[in-house]
């Protein structure tokens, strides 16, 4: 680890780019992170003088800080962790993401009462153990770079302890307009805004999240000060994906899921979190309907559907996970026959074989009600080895960039999804190995390193 007050470059985030499992024996294994914020700064490495600070998430990562396990160049926060769960289960996942999402069903959420008060002031303590931590680090006239929704309030408070210092801040999620932001109680969402504002320059994933957010601040604050506002569109990782895509352990999974599906069958594919946002359920019901409305496809298409479980400390999430198995269930006993499996559906989280079905994939399925950007939508077109029809909610941020060449839905809509399947599915081979090759190029137009090194290059000539 670099030594205090030595590093030019942070990056905090909630979830950081390694995680330790404790086995019963008592041994530490490490694995790399998930999600998108990680795939996207993963590609930064362990260049000299930059530290990663993130929080300790479970027992494994608790137990490596007071061992002193750790990587060079991460430093992971032993954060209290019933305050912890306050601030991340509570307050970012239960509330911030919901708002941004706008996931609430509002006629009874959300009730903002003395328990989100409690958990407020842990996310207060939360984020001030974050500026702590990166005031200590940050050598002097340092650029620091934090990470969503997490960490909404560490600009301000890191602002007061360092001045010197490049502050910057990236929202990975979109950005809720200002008559949903406003549900939340004035002084949160005043000390959000003004948190965030601490920052020299914010970053966010699209043009539609930047408006969204400048005009919260001009409704909540009245404007948005001297912070500067700027959209990178985090693109894929071409080069590590084309790679990584034809490691033997993906060809394996590639034989064994090209078994399961059957020879002469098209697949749609869809790879997710286990997410409210990502609307698996709505995917399921348009495939369900693109059999009863054209039988012509049933023995035809499998649907292979991955999804990984996420945040299941919170009730409902598990209730969605098990409504996603239901719905799948559902549609295998009304369809399936003896030798046809209409969904393919895994929850066990194995990127090698997501990997696997994105090479073989003739359609991929990316219908989230709302999304900051979608990386699947980027990453499909990548990997595709014959070339793959996009169907594309418009809700997700990735749109703005891949409209031209993605089949466009309304993510409520599963009678016009269903119609968008099928025609995703009887599209020409000619005419989707074209739109394929201008995803591609679409998609990695910002890769990742260069994402992060715009970012840092807009800080430093603040
Ligand atoms: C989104 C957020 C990321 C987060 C990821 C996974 O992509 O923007 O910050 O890392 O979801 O969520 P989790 O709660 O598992 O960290």
């Amino acid at each position: 680890m670099v030594s205090a007050r030595a590093a030019q470059v942070l990056v905090a985030s909630n979830r950081g780019p390694i995680s330790y499992a404790l086995d019963a024996d008592g041994t530490l294994t490490s694995r790399r992170g998930g999600g998108g914020l990680v795939s996207g700064l993963s590609a930064i490495g362990s260049e000299a003088n930059t530290l990663w600070v993130c929080s300790a998430l479970g027992d494994g990562d608790r137990e490596a800080v007071r061992r002193g396990v750790g990587e060079e160049g991460v430093r992971m926060l032993d954060i209290d962790a019933g305050t912890h769960a306050d601030a991340y289960n509570g307050i970012a996942n239960s509330v911030l993401w919901f708002v941004h999402h706008m996931l609430y069903q509002t006629p009874l959420e959300p009730v903002f009462d003395a328990e989100f008060r409690r958990q407020w002031g842990a996310y207060e303590t939360y984020n001030r153990a974050f500026a702590q931590a990166l005031a200590e680090e940050a050598a002097d006239g340092a650029s620091v770079v934090v990470q969503d929704y997490h960490l909404a309030l560490v600009p301000g408070m890191l602002r007061e302890l360092r001045p010197d210092l490049r502050i910057g801040h990236f929202s990975h999620t979109p950005w809720a307009p200002p008559e949903y932001f406003r549900m939340l109680p004035d002084d949160v969402a005043e000390q959000l805004l003004r948190g965030m504002l601490g920052a020299d320059r914010l970053g966010f994933l699209t043009r539609r999240w930047a408006d969204a957010f400048a005009r919260c601040c001009v409704d909540v604050l009245g404007g948005t000060g001297s912070t500067r506002i700027g959209v990178y569109g985090l693109g894929a990782d071409a080069e590590f994906l084309r790679r990584r895509a034809h490691e033997p352990d993906v060809d394996e999974r590639l034989a064994t899921l090209r078994e399961q599906i059957g020879p002469g069958r098209k697949a749609i594919v869809r790879v997710d979190r286990t997410e409210l946002s990502k609307n698996i359920v709505r995917g399921l019901l348009a495939y369900g309907q693109l059999l009863t409305d054209r039988p012509e496809w049933r023995g035809r298409v499998v649907h292979v559907a991955f999804a990984y479980p996420s945040r299941q400390d919170l009730a409902v999430y598990r209730e969605y996970t098990a409504e996603v198995s239901r719905v799948a269930s559902a549609i295998n006993s009304t369809y399936g026959t003896g030798d046809w499996t209409p969904v393919l559906l895994h929850v066990e989280d194995d990127f090698a074989r997501s990997l696997a079905a994105y090479r073989l994939a003739d359609v991929a399925l990316v219908n989230p009600i709302r999304d900051g950007m979608n990386l699947v939508a980027k990453e499909v077109p990548v990997v595709s080895e014959e070339g793959c029809v996009l169907v594309l909610s418009r809700e997700a941020g990735a749109y703005e960039e891949l409209r031209e060449d993605a089949v466009g839905v309304n993510p409520y809509d599963v009678v016009g999804t269903a119609a968008a399947l099928h025609e995703a599915l009887s599209m020409s081979a000619g005419e989707r190995g074209e739109r394929t090759k201008r995803l591609a190029a679409a998609a990695t137009a910002l890769p990742p390193r260069q994402w992060f090194l715009e970012q840092l290059n807009a800080l430093r000539e603040a």
